[in-house]
């Protein structure tokens, strides 16, 4: 039921924080990380060399998320691939790769035959789902659920932030197992992740209304481009798939450093660009490197809209508008910079008259391949 909601989409947005905080619940032990459902898989979990990633669409976006923690905290090489194109390739698979699925509804046919393909390769699957006993889980060898409740809106948000949730909880158990982390860097990461659902309440108090004005004055924007680097990136892509499948308004995700290697061709005077800023506190003096991106677009005329957390300062001579989002560490900041990008896109969608519940030629879950 949607309630008072104007749609099932806004219900859901509301929701990303208690999709967080649910997925988290029962999970956490005196600042460890415990997954009941994972229990008699420390052996595995230990021996594996080597994760695949395999999903589509949103969730393909949470994998890449996933990436950067999983490889970060455990150590373990990571790739992701769309489920769709794996099987087609011939893939190398051993009984030391761990493949882990990701899927809203469980039933996506592209992933269910991909997890198949792979566990018949001799592949351990473990499945990260949101829908209990459906297909995909019932076809790994273990599952992790989301729990961020029903999800009706046939574009995926809160799942979205509760895949991103059971991934970091999965990087953290098997950085313990493997002893790649001390015990104190997994207890400031859990403390991290608990702080999640409070930050993405703020989130919505502070920002949501301005992002929704900013929506209703872009009502007839034709093209929107989203930049970001590192965790930012797929938070780029999903921004710009939220775009076009909720506002039929064509969208590009893009890797910041990637610009200059050809899509700075596109910017023109008064092309919006969102840009997700990372902290300044990230490694690698990203910070200062996405602010040169911001200051090379600026130059030609974009305009500027800055996802960018709390304090940071150096944005304000540079974007039109400023998002914020609260104070994270660095592997925190996409679960935070996302939830603008979808009430944006559902804002935009709203202002154009659209059923956000029901975009045209799409279906909540794809049964065929
Ligand atoms: C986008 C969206 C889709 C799904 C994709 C996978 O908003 O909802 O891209 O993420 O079809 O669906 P699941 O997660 O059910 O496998």
């Amino acid at each position: 039921e949607k309630g008072g909601w104007s749609s099932f989409m806004a219900k859901e947005v509301s929701e990303e924080p208690d999709a967080v905080a649910n997925t988290l619940r029962g999970r956490i032990r005196e600042g460890h990380i415990e997954i009941p459902e994972l229990d008699g898989m420390d052996d595995l979990l230990t021996g594996i060399d080597r994760i695949l990633v395999l999903a589509c669409g949103t969730a393909a976006y949470a994998g890449m998320v996933g990436k950067y923690a999983l490889e970060s905290w455990t150590r373990v090489p990571v790739d992701v691939e769309l489920a769709h194109e794996f099987r087609y390739r011939d893939p190398v698979l051993s009984p030391s790769t761990l493949v882990v699925s990701i899927s809203q509804s469980g039933e996506t046919m592209d992933t269910l035959m991909a997890v198949k393909y792979a566990r018949e390769r001799g592949a351990k699957t473990l499945s990260i789902c949101n829908t209990q006993g459906a297909t995909i889980p019932r076809e790994s060898d273990a599952v992790v659920y989301t729990h961020a409740g029903p999800e009706v809106a046939v574009a995926s948000t809160k799942a979205f932030v509760a895949q991103i949730t059971a991934l970091y909880l999965l990087a953290l158990h098997v950085a313990r197992l493997r002893g790649s982390l001390s015990p104190e860097q997994i207890a400031e990461n859990v403390a991290e992740l608990e702080a999640i659902p409070g930050k993405l309440s703020r989130v919505l108090e502070t920002e949501q209304d301005r992002i929704e004005q900013l929506a209703h004055w872009m009502g007839d924007t034709r093209s929107v481009l989203f930049l970001g680097r590192n965790v930012g990136y797929p938070i780029a892509m999903e921004g710009a798939l939220k775009l076009k499948e909720l506002a039929y308004i064509h969208a590009e995700g893009f890797a910041a450093g990637e610009l200059k290697h050809g899509p700075i061709a596109l910017i023109e005077p008064g092309q919006p660009v969102f840009v997700i800023v990372p902290s300044p506190r990230a490694e690698g003096e990203m910070h200062r490197k996405v602010i040169s991106s911001i200051e090379e677009i600026r130059a030609r005329g974009a305009r500027v809209i800055a996802i960018a957390e709390e304090g940071d300062a150096a944005v304000l001579p540079l974007a039109d508008e400023v998002l914020r989002i609260p104070l994270a560490a660095p592997m925190f900041e996409p679960i935070l910079g996302v939830m603008p990008l979808h009430i944006f896109a559902m804002g935009l969608a709203t202002a154009k008259g659209l059923d956000v519940d029901q975009p045209r030629n799409l279906a909540k879950s794809v049964t065929v391949e």
